[in-house]
């Protein structure tokens, strides 16, 4: 149970990673939006996906 926790945070928590990277450097037609959105914001946005 406590195994299963954990790898489940640490899901959670690389996915949180991979999109705050993807808000801010963009993709191949997704605009980048590090400058346009504050650090605040662009957390925001990971935590609500
Ligand atoms: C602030 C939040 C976001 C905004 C405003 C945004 C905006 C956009 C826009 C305008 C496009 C282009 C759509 C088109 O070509 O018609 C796009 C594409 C795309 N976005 Fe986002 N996006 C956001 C977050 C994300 C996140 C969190 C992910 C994934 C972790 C993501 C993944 C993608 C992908 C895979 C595409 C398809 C094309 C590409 O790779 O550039 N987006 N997004």
């Amino acid at each position: 149970m406590v195994i299963m926790v954990l790898v489940y945070r640490l899901v959670i928590a690389s996915n949180k990673d991979e999109v705050i990277a993807r808000v801010k450097a963009g993709g191949e037609t997704m605009p980048a939006f590090e400058g346009t959105l504050t650090e605040e914001e662009i957390n925001d946005v990971a935590e609500h996906i």
